[in-house]
């Protein structure tokens, strides 16, 4: 066969080899020790010196020719190769690392949406204020004076004392946002005020930090009739029953006057509360009439100005409606019980679509 030729055959072979393996394979068949052209490499030693100066310069050409057209078929084999891994190993960041859906709503953020949801048809607006509070909104404003014995109510959680004698505080109760609403706001005022508020108290039914949702109506015209029919209704959507009995106890907070205390009628069938009916009651919030001292702490003339306020327990709520008997396990954040008594992610709670 003529050098030319066996050119040709190797170069065919080396653009057709598959992958490197195949390549390695013509370059052992070609070069190797026992190659086709290492073979010829080798008669050139029974040649006359003149020719074989000749035919080893063309060998020298082919070797060198074979050996860049191998290189260059290894790089592209190489490239291949690694588009293909590349291609094989990709994955999509973008899809959700979990199949199945694992977290849940907890029952308090659930309560929540769905009051703020019923307040919200009712024509509330959501205000927010700040956890840590001077003693003026907490306090002093909600007409409770320094010495005023419902201080001591509160087991208040106290920073430590400023040079000037002041001490911030948490809040104890949603309240201090009826101030701040009302010296940022001209009437007509209706909001609701969900939030986080801590006392110093730990047993069945308490923990130091809770959820409470105030409400305060200011107006020229807002009487207890509006206050009981409101709460009315929002006990009969919240709780999801037709009717409900109500129990209007007159009551005090510093806050309000007149105020009550209201119950809700409940009956125990089984282990499960039934709200609306029974011989028992409950008592789930406090309101009134906003007093006059508070309307004047919140910039308005308590002559012209009149309205309810109400304050109530969101964690409460949660534990009456859904029957979970101890409040401590709402922030222990033991995933049985999370799972146990969570909702479903992204169902929130809407009038039309069902609350619960
Ligand atoms: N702030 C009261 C508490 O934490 C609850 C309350 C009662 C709020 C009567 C009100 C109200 O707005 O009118 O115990």
């Amino acid at each position: 066969m003529s050098l030319q030729s066996l050119e040709t055959q190797i170069l065919n072979q080396i653009s057709e080899a598959a992958d490197e393996a195949a390549l390695e394979a013509v370059r052992v068949a070609a070069l190797g020790k026992k190659g086709s052209v290492s073979e010829r490499m080798k008669s050139l030693g029974v040649m006359e010196p003149e020719e074989r100066r000749e035919a080893g310069a063309a060998l020298n050409l082919l070797k060198d020719t074979l050996a860049a057209a191998i290189a260059a078929r290894r790089q592209v084999l190489q490239e291949r190769a690694l588009e293909a891994r590349l291609a094989g190993e990709k994955i999509d960041v973008t899809l959700p690392a979990r199949p199945q859906q694992q977290g849940t709503i907890h029952p308090v953020s659930q309560v929540w949406e769905e009051v703020v949801q019923i307040f919200g048809d009712l024509g509330f607006a959501v205000a927010e204020g700040p956890h840590i509070e001077d003693d003026f909104n907490n306090f002093t404003a909600l007409n409770i004076p320094p010495e005023h014995p419902a201080r001591q109510e509160h087991d208040t959680f106290y920073f430590t004392e400023k040079p000037d004698g002041s001490r911030m505080l948490l809040r104890t109760h949603t309240s201090p946002v009826q101030i701040r609403t009302m010296l940022a706001e001209k009437p007509p005022i209706r909001i609701i005020a969900p939030g986080r508020t801590y006392r110093c108290d730990s047993d069945m039914t308490h923990t130091p930090m809770f959820n409470q949702i105030e409400g305060l109506v200011i107006d020229e015209t807002t009487h207890l009739g509006h206050l009981k029919w409101m709460l009315a209704e929002f006990c009969k959507v919240f709780f999801e029953i037709d009717d409900v009995r109500m129990r209007f106890r007159a009551s005090h907070f510093p806050f309000t006057e007149p105020s009550m205390e209201v119950d809700i009628n409940y009956s125990r069938e089984g282990g499960r509360l039934v709200i609306g009916e029974g011989d028992s009651w409950l008592e789930i919030l406090g309101s009134g009439m906003v007093h006059p001292n508070v309307i004047r702490s919140g910039g308005h003339d308590p002559e012209r100005y009149q309205g309810y306020a109400f304050g109530m327990g969101l964690d409460r709520l949660a534990m009456l409606k859904y029957g979970i008997p101890d409040l401590r396990a709402f922030f222990e954040a033991d995933l049985r019980w999370l799972r146990h008594y969570g909702f479903r992610a992204l169902q929130t709670p809407s009038l039309a679509g069902g609350l619960s």
